[in-house]
This record gives structure tokens, C-alpha cells and sequence, in this order.
């Protein structure tokens, strides 16, 4: 006996939407890194790899869920990337711009998982906590390249960037 979704046609959009921004957000870092690499910072653009890699296990536990409701999970189409990366400090607000729209998209599903299937609501709350970090992060990122700007301490902030979080 095939086992029967217990997804809606919403939740099941909803779940292929943040399944797509996660995959999306994984090319977005690599573009990034491979951009930093051409630039010479070696240290930031393994920080984006890391990155990279950490949301294809946001896109799993997405698969997993998926298939816990009897679903299964679809392969979107990913689109192209195209954002220009001349510094560390365009890479850093790609970043925190990125992340802040995504915490947005969880929210506004998460309202929307409230009202029509709480198990979905809550499977939910640690995206937007996970999120809510990804935010803080960048946001102090780029208040300390600011800073490494300012004091022409670029190569320092390569340097420690894995450090910093
Ligand atoms: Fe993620």
C-alpha cells in the first residue's frame, strides 16, 4: 500500500518553496566563493563553501520532512546566479540581504502553517530560529568589516573571518 500525503496542496508549495530557497542559497555561496577565490581571499571563501554545504542539510532535513508526511519531495529548477562579488564586503551584504529575505519567506509560511496544519508550524519554528541566527551573523560580520575597511585591515579580516562566529 502506497502511503497517502498528509500534506495539503499549500503545505506541499510551501515546503517546495523553502526546499528551492535552500538549494538556491547553496549555488548563491558557491558563486560567492568562487569569487572570493579569483580575489585572492582564500580564508572568506571557504567560509562560503561552509556555508554552501551547511544549507543542502537545511534542504535534507526538508526531503526528510516531506517523506514523514508520505510525500516525496520534487527537484526544482535553480535559477542562475548572476550577482557581481568585487569584494569581501559585496559578498557579506549579498549575504545578510539573502538570509534576511529567506527569514522573511519562513515567517510568512510559518503564519500561514499556523492556521491550516500545526505540524507543519512546528516542524517550521527551527528554520526560523536557524534564520533568525544567519541574520545576526552577517549583520555582525559586516559591522566588523566596516571596521577593517576603515583601518585598510582587509587581509586581517580574511584572515580571522572563520574565527569570528
Ligand atoms: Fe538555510
Amino acid at each position: 500500500m502506497v502511503v497517502k500525503s498528509r500534506l495539503s496542496a499549500s503545505m506541499k508549495e510551501g515546503l517546495q518553496d523553502a526546499l528551492q530557497v535552500e538549494l538556491y542559497q547553496s549555488n548563491l555561496w558557491k558563486h560567492i566563493a568562487n569569487n572570493l577565490q579569483r580575489l585572492g581571499f582564500f580564508n572568506s571563501q571557504k567560509y562560503f563553501l561552509a556555508e554552501s554545504a551547511e544549507e543542502l542539510t537545511h534542504y535534507q532535513m526538508h526531503v526528510n520532512f516531506i517523506n514523514d508526511m508520505g510525500d516525496v519531495a520534487d527537484m526544482p529548477k535553480i535559477d542562475a546566479i548572476r550577482d557581481e562579488v568585487e569584494s569581501i564586503g559585496d559578498a557579506l551584504e549579498i549575504g545578510y540581504r539573502t538570509e534576511i529575505d529567506v527569514l522573511k519567506q519562513y515567517k510568512n509560511f510559518y503564519k500561514e502553517a499556523f492556521e491550516e496544519d500545526v505540524e507543519v508550524a512546528q516542524y517550521l519554528e527551527q528554520f526560523i530560529h536557524i534564520q533568525s541566527k544567519a541574520v545576526g551573523q552577517y549583520g555582525d560580520l559586516l559591522s566588523k568589516y566596516k571596521v577593517a575597511e576603515e583601518t585598510k585591515e582587509i587581509l586581517e579580516f580574511d584572515q580571522h573571518i572563520l574565527d569570528i562566529n
